[in-house]
This record gives structure tokens, sequence and C-alpha cells, in this order.
């Protein structure tokens, strides 16, 4: 019989220490899939203003890569694990061995994604339910262990990337797209659940972004700057915002794509 700890129990933790008052005082900052392009850039300026980092990745060489420099810039603690996070049965151990490294939790950013082969998709279940799984299934296995650990404690951000491509089905990403759809009223009704209990959680919705994600895409010299978008979203985490679009732009032009009749949308090359 399997003795696989569920989300209904606790993590295994040992004693937490305060995390200090203030705006400016240190965080400990849990980031699972530090290697994507946005959470590098965030993991920078947290380096930076001295906050504690556990970060989580699969690739160990560029995760190394990451905890280096994140050490050069001046971070309070720098810890790793290498985990695939598909591998949902992994989560509590990684996130307790996280949580009592750090001595607790303030963040925790969730970056991992993968676009994902549209076509492939479309011809191969297999190839659909692989994107599904990272980009819904394994969040929502993280989300569920942190979310009861922060709930319990009245305290804490858990900060989601999610995607504006979550809002409306193209042909050309809809697979992706539905991933993200799924992972955004997951999100907004954790907030629901547990915004009362002193958590804050933010679904954040990028526009496209200059990362690896993106670099074989149409027009991609002219998305967003990874940098200008993670000092947006360190700003927006440290406030505990709700929804966020980033580049803001992107809250109005979601809002006319989604007013864009069926019958006119499904002729469009999107
Ligand atoms: N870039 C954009 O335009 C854009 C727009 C909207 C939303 N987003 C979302 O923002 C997040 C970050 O994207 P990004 O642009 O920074 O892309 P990225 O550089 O490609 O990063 C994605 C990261 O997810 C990691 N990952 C994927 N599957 C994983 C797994 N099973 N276990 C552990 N890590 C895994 C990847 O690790 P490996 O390197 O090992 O594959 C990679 O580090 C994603 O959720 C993405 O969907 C991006």
């Amino acid at each position: 019989m399997s003795t696989a700890p569920t989300p209904e129990q606790p993590l295994a933790l040992r004693t937490e220490r305060s995390s200090g008052n203030g705006p400016h005082a240190p965080k400990r900052i849990l980031v699972l899939g530090a290697t994507s392009g946005i959470a590098e850039a965030c993991v920078r300026l947290w380096a930076a203003r001295g906050d504690s980092l556990y970060l989580v990745a699969r690739n160990a060489d560029r995760l190394a890569a990451v905890a280096a420099d994140a050490r050069t810039r001046g971070a309070a603690l720098v810890d790793t694990a290498v985990v695939n996070l598909d591998d949902t049965a992994a989560h509590p151990e990684m996130l307790a061995h996280a949580i009592n490294s750090m001595g607790g939790l303030d963040i925790a950013f969730l970056a991992l994604g993968v676009l994902g082969d549209q076509q492939q998709a479309e011809r191969n279940f297999a190839t659909a339910s692989q994107i599904l799984h990272t980009n819904f299934n394994a969040p929502v296995s993280l989300l569920t262990w942190l979310a009861n650990y922060a709930a319990q404690r009245h305290a804490g951000t858990l900060a989601v990337l999610s995607s504006v491509a979550g809002e409306r089905g193209r042909k050309s990403n809809y697979v992706y797209g539905s991933s993200k759809a799924g992972l955004t009223a997951f999100v907004d009704g954790l907030r629901n659940r547990i915004d009362r209990e002193g958590v804050r959680v933010i679904t954040i919705k990028p526009g496209p972004v200059r990362t690896a994600m993106t670099e074989n895409m149409k027009g991609s010299a002219k998305f967003a700057d990874v940098e200008a978008v993670a000092a947006t979203l360190v700003k927006v985490i440290d406030k505990g915002s709700d929804v966020v679009y980033v580049p803001g732009i992107w809250r109005i032009i979601m809002a006319v794509i989604r007013a864009i009749p069926e019958r006119i949308f499904k002729k469009l090359s999107l």
C-alpha cells in the first residue's frame, strides 16, 4: 500500500523562522522553473536586493549557472533542486525541502511551462496531453500543496505565470492556450478561496515576451523585453496584486480580442 503523502497531510517541516517586517525585509522565494527566461530575469532582481532563493529546474547545468549568478549578485541564500516538475509525486518532498532550507516561505513563483508543438498536438493526443500535464496538472499539484501550507500560516504570496493565450482559443495555439485557460481559472478560484486567509494569489498574464520560448516566432524582435517584464513582476508580486497583464497594454488588447464575434474570429488567421 502506498504511503505517499497527500495534500490533506501537512508537508514535513522543521521549525520556521519569522521573515522579518517592513517592505524591505529580505524575502524567502521559491522559484519553480527557475531556468525560464522570465524567472531568470526576476531572480537577478531578487538576488540583487538580498533575498533568499530556492531555485528548482530540470536542467542541472543551466540551473547551476542561474544559481551562481544569483550568488554573485548578493542573494542572502541560494539553494537548488534539480527536479522534473512533471513528476507530481516528487512535489511534497521537494517543497518541504525548499521551505526547510529557507526556514519558511514568503513567495512561490511558478514559471514552468512549455509552448509545445501545436501541429503535432492536433494529430497526436500524447503531445497534447504532455502540454496539458506540464502547464496545468503540474502547477495544480504544486499550488495545492503550497496553498494549504500558506493558508495554515495566514501568510505568503503565490504568483503564477499563466498567459494571455488562455483568454481566447486560437487556431495557431489552442492546446497551449487551453492549458493556460485552465490554469487561469484554477488560480483565480484559488485566490477567491484563500485571499481571506491572508494569502495573496496572483494570476500573471504576459503578452509575448522575448525568451527561449518565443525566439523562433515571427516578429519576436518586437516582443516585450524580458528585463522590463521582470521589473514589473517583482513590483506586483511585492504588492500582492490579483490579476496582472504584462505589459499592461495587453489588458486592453485582450478586451478587444475577446469582443470579436466568433463568426468573424474563426475566419481570421490568428
Ligand atoms: N515568453 C512568452 O512570450 C510568454 C508569454 C505568456 C506566458 N508565458 C509563460 O511564462 C512562463 C515562463 O516562460 P518563458 O518565456 O520564460 O519560457 P522559457 O524560457 O521557455 O521557460 C520555460 C521554463 O519551464 C521549464 N520547464 C518546462 N517543463 C518543465 C518541467 N517538467 N520541469 C521543470 N521545469 C520545466 C523549462 O525548463 P527546460 O529549460 O528544462 O525546458 C524552462 O526553464 C511559462 O509558463 C510560459 O508559458 C510566456
